[in-house]
């Protein structure tokens, strides 16, 4: 029970922030760092709005101390933040470049000064661009190479950090970065997602077992978008739609890592992917994990079209910069879904949040109550799924600041600190406070105060 309010968050429940490497780093060229495939496809004219690149990004490399002084104003418990593998292995594989592990090093026992919990993410979307020549996620190799990634940072931080995260949102890097071609590395080939899926999924389940190998009392999950599909009507064509969504974001990750075998319902794709599957695949990715992470915004509304399931929009709905609906209940059915269907022993929310056009009001302040409003109702959605069984452990915003929206460059505000990216001062916004305060009233009492 907390201090002051009546609550279902369980006692130890994980207040946090989440972030990415090429997001909020910068530093691009210091003490080593390779290349990414960010890096390459940011310098592709017309890839990212407006051009901008990670090249400086929120300077998180340099200012993480303010960053971390901003952290503990607000009482988070953890922070969530990824590797950046060309940081680590410059060329992709061999050669350890230690300066860039001591980077998180640094970062690491920062937040342990500050008595905020490290997260770490292992692969956030930046493949280092010498591994994209050879081939990069589409061949096995890379799965391989990540293991190195694997091994290298949980050998320095492990002493330090239990929760690890090997691989964040494979459907986005594979279907939005290799089928749409709308992120990095830019392709457009269904096969090639496929591959490169299949790739990511068994990179996961050898850096499962190559991080509790190195960190025995390590607690290692994946994170995935889990985005519930609604049908638009009622008609059994929709439901058909939706359900094939369902099929294809969804449960061609779930079914795999908690059941060992990719759905039956996509023939098409278990076609494509067959060629790539060897002997013992499944039970790699099958391993069993510590938690589950899920990345939740939105939901899909989903109507038949000629060629297959379309996403629609629904009147009257409210909707983000992003183009996302808000629509809180999509998270409790996600998470109570999962639940029932797979039975995790642990549920994390690993990313949720809002972006929004922010701007600096003449008494300096960001004034934000949409993103506060839609992280009071999405928190109160989490609330609901513990109360209905589902095992959640933590809950994570994204993002502690304004940072690189990926294709959209800095034109997408999510951060709950904004960001003036001319000079790169910080200044938390509304919601900030909000969600100090939230936090601070769903801390468990302090012994001895309790009654
Ligand atoms: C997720 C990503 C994260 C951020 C948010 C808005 O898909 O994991 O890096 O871009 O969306």
């Amino acid at each position: 029970m907390s201090s002051e309010t009546a609550t279902s968050f369980p006692a130890g429940f994980v207040w946090g922030a989440a972030t990415a490497a090429f997001q909020i780093e910068g530093a691009a060229h210091e003490d080593g760092r390779g290349e990414s495939v960010w890096d390459r496809f940011c310098a592709t004219p017309g890839r990212v709005r407006t051009g901008d690149t990670g090249e400086i990004a929120c300077d998180f490399f340099h200012r993480y101390p303010e960053d971390v002084a901003l952290m503990k104003e607000l009482g988070i418990d953890a922070f969530r933040f990824s590797i950046s593998w060309p940081r680590v292995l410059p060329a992709g594989r061999g050669a350890v470049n230690s300066a860039g592990l001591d980077f998180y090093d640094r970062v690491v026992d920062e937040l342990l000064g500050h008595g905020i919990e490290p997260y770490v993410t292992l692969f956030h979307w930046d493949t280092p661009q010498v591994l994209e020549d050879e081939g990069g996620w589409r061949v096995r190799e890379t799965a391989e190479a990540f293991i190195e990634l694997a091994v290298a940072v949980a050998g320095r931080l492990g002493d330090r950090v239990t929760r690890w995260m090997t691989i964040n949102e494979p459907w986005v890097y594979a279907w939005i970065g290799n089928q749409q071609g709308v992120h990095a590395p830019g392709r457009t080939s269904e096969a090639d997602a496929v591959a490169v899926a299949h790739h990511l999924l068994l990179g996961h389940g050898w850096a499962t077992e190559a991080i509790r190998s190195a960190v025995p009392d390590a607690q290692v999950g994946i994170v995935l978008d889990l985005w519930q599909p609604y049908p638009a009507s009622d008609s059994p064509e929709d439901e058909a739609a939706a359900s094939q969504l369902d099929e294809e974001h969804n449960r061609w990750f779930l079914e795999p890592l908690y059941r060992g075998a990719y759905p039956d319902a996509l023939p098409e794709r278990l076609e494509l992917v067959a060629p790539y599957v060897r002997e013992g695949d499944l039970e790699a990715i099958s391993t069993p994990t510590d938690f589950l992470g899920i990345n939740n915004y939105s939901r899909a509304v989903v109507a038949a079209g000629p060629v297959g399931p379309e996403e629609v929009r629904v009147p009257g709905a409210q909707y983000t910069e992003m183009g996302w609906e808000v629509f809180p209940e999509g998270l409790a059915r996600v998470l109570t879904r999962v639940t029932e269907e797979y039975d995790p022993p642990a549920l994390f929310v690993m990313e949720n949040g809002a972006a929004f056009a922010d701007v600096r009001a003449h008494d300096g302040g960001v004034h934000d109550p949409e993103r506060t409003a839609y992280l009071d109702c999405y928190i109160a959605a989490v609330e609901r799924s513990i109360e209905d069984g589902a095992p959640v452990k933590g809950y994570f915003v994204w993002s502690l600041l304004d940072n690189f929206e990926w294709a959209f460059g800095y034109a997408m505000r999510f951060g709950i600190v904004f960001v003036d990216f001319p000079t790169l001062e910080r200044v938390p916004k509304d919601s900030f406070y909000w969600y100090r305060d939230w936090i601070a009233s769903h801390k468990p009492a302090p012994v001895g105060t309790a009654g």
